[in-house]
């Protein structure tokens, strides 16, 4: 509201005489004095300047770019007009009001696609179901969903992730801890689930959790480009464009790390040659099958299985990083989670847990919840609307309206999680039954809301179970004193240093 006041002497400064420029100095000093005594005023921690709107403080806080908004977003009923510099078209609601989130994810949600400037901002996703509206979006959904309710498809994910327990992540966790050594856990779970996703989607596994660690391109790719494609989120496209074009700092990264990514993946179609085994089970050959009917490149079967390797990999290995990082600091949930998993074995050992036991691990899962619910490891999205409208808190929208929604702010609210939204209480997740408590999905989004609602959220929620029950089982988890544990600026949130932790064998622990 208050840029409108700085209209009036810039724009006519254009036809200004020279002799009066001093009164323009004037003028501007006295709005600039204006605008922070307004802002002062309503306590808001962010100020409007002429010409550079808001950008000065974010720019200041950009390393804490997702709690500076949570602080603002508290004072101002969960939605505000973020104010680009003039002229450059780049002011954004950002909202984490649920009402709003509700209505854009579902109730209107033909009004709210995710629009051309999606497409650009993520043009590595190329024809992937992140990228796609409309038609080609239906069809993406239709197809990936035949798959995933396959009924071969749950024993196979058992397997899948139960062999790289067994054969990968314990053998690692085994000998680190037997060494007394420290290890990066987030980096653990990455190569855990590039594993996995692999696997499953390509059936070869490219065996990056293994004792030696080896080094493997593609899956270090991911992080570079979830990193370069925040920054075209903050830069003005012209500036990220033309950075693109001459192929400077994170846009080199960018296009290096698409190139790994195409080259990765085609060795792989190639070593499958496409071929249509009808009396094996496969998700490359389901996905090929299901799209057959269109007009089907090689490149469209890559920008499937990318996006599809993006969905499954970071979301998931960051939500186990905040949640063992969280766990870390709470011996009381820690001590109860394993007990949990004791008396579901009643004696027997980890590797006898089948789905269905995994399952009635409530009090995990609260936990794994409450890890998503304070750390959403996709942390904002990104919608414009089609037509203006007007959203439930009264903001009204135009077609070039960039909002983004803040799935991490939501967390934080009080007015939605009470006045206790800070605590890691897995408790919140467990109806006096003892069962799974469930939340409405524009109140808890982590896994987005409405039809785009995320395809995988049992996949990764088995997943999850899965790897936490096996190391909670197994050790007890120290973080590094000193290490700084913080958010990346990243499109995934995950944790620019890692997670560095020590494992002690439960066994042992209890006798040192
Ligand atoms: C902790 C784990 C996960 C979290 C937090 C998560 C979260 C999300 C979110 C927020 C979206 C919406 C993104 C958007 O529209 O921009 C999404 C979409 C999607 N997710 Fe997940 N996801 C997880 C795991 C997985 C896994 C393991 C898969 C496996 C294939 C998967 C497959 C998908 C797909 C295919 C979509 C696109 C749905 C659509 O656009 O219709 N996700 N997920
Ligand atoms: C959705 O948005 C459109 C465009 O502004 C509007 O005309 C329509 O009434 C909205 N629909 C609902 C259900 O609110
Ligand atoms: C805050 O937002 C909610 C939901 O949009 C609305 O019902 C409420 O009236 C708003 N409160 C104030 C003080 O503006």
């Amino acid at each position: 509201m208050t840029s409108s006041y700085f209209l009036i002497p810039i724009s006519r400064s254009s036809v200004i005489h020279p002799q009066y420029s001093n009164m323009l100095l004037l003028f501007i000093v006295f709005f600039i004095s204006a605008t922070v005594f307004l802002h002062r005023r309503r306590r808001l921690p962010i100020t409007n300047w002429p010409f550079l709107g808001m950008t000065p403080d974010i720019i200041l806080n950009r390393n804490r770019m997702h709690d500076y908004a949570t602080q603002i977003l508290k004072l101002t009923n969960a939605t505000f007009m973020v104010k680009g510099p003039w002229f450059t078209n780049t002011d954004m609601l950002v909202t984490s009001d649920p009402a709003n989130i509700h209505y854009m994810l579902s109730k209107n949600f033909s009004n709210y696609p995710k629009g051309p400037e999606f497409r650009s901002l993520f043009d590595i996703l190329g024809d992937g179901i992140f990228n796609s509206d409309h038609e080609l979006w239906e069809l993406h959904r239709k197809t990936t969903m035949s798959v995933l309710k396959h009924p071969e498809f749950l024993p196979l994910i058992e397997t899948t992730f139960k062999t790289k327990v067994e054969n990968g992540l314990l053998p690692v966790l085994n000998l680190v801890s037997s060494r007394h050594h420290q290890t990066d856990l987030q980096e653990i779970f990455q190569r855990f689930t590039f594993d996995t996703t692999c696997t499953l989607l390509l059936d070869y596994d490219p065996e990056s959790l293994s004792i030696d660690l080896p080094f493997v391109r593609c899956e270090k790719a991911f992080t570079e480009a979830e990193e370069a494609l925040l920054w075209r989120h903050v830069l003005p496209e012209r500036v990220w464009k033309m950075q693109k074009r001459l192929g400077l700092w994170k846009e080199k990264k960018l296009s290096e790390a698409s190139k790994v990514f195409d080259e990765f993946i085609y060795k792989c179609l190639d070593l499958k040659g496409l071929e249509f085994k009808e009396d094996k089970f496969g998700v490359l050959t389901l996905l090929i099958r299901g799209f057959q009917s269109e007009k089907m490149s090689r490149k469209f079967i890559k920008d499937v299985v990318l996006n599809l390797m993006i969905a499954g990999r970071d979301t998931t290995s960051t939500a186990l990083s905040w949640f063992f990082y969280l766990l870390a600091r709470n011996r009381r949930v820690e001590k109860n989670i394993r007990d949990e998993i004791e008396g579901q074995l009643g004696g027997r050992e980890w590797e006898s847990f089948g789905l269905k036991e995994f399952e009635e691990l409530v009090y995990l899962h609260g936990g794994i919840c409450e890890a998503l619910r304070l750390y959403p490891p996709v942390a904002l999205e990104h919608k414009s609307p089609a037509t203006a409208d007007i959203l439930p808190s009264g903001h009204v929208v135009h077609d070039h309206t960039r909002i983004i929604l803040s799935f991490y702010s939501m967390g934080r609210m009080e007015g939605i999680w009470g006045e206790d939204c800070m605590e890691f209480r897995p408790e919140r997740w467990v109806s006096d039954g003892g069962r799974v408590k469930h939340e409405p999905s524009y109140k808890f989004p982590a896994f987005h809301a409405g039809p785009r609602t995320c395809l995988g959220k049992e996949m990764g929620l088995i997943q999850m179970k899965m790897v936490a029950s096996a190391i909670i089982y197994h050790y007890h988890v120290e973080l590094v004193e000193g290490h700084d544990v913080c958010p990346s600026d990243s499109i995934i949130l995950q944790m620019k240093y890692g997670l560095k932790v020590r494992l002690f064998p439960i066994n042992n622990n209890q006798t040192c």
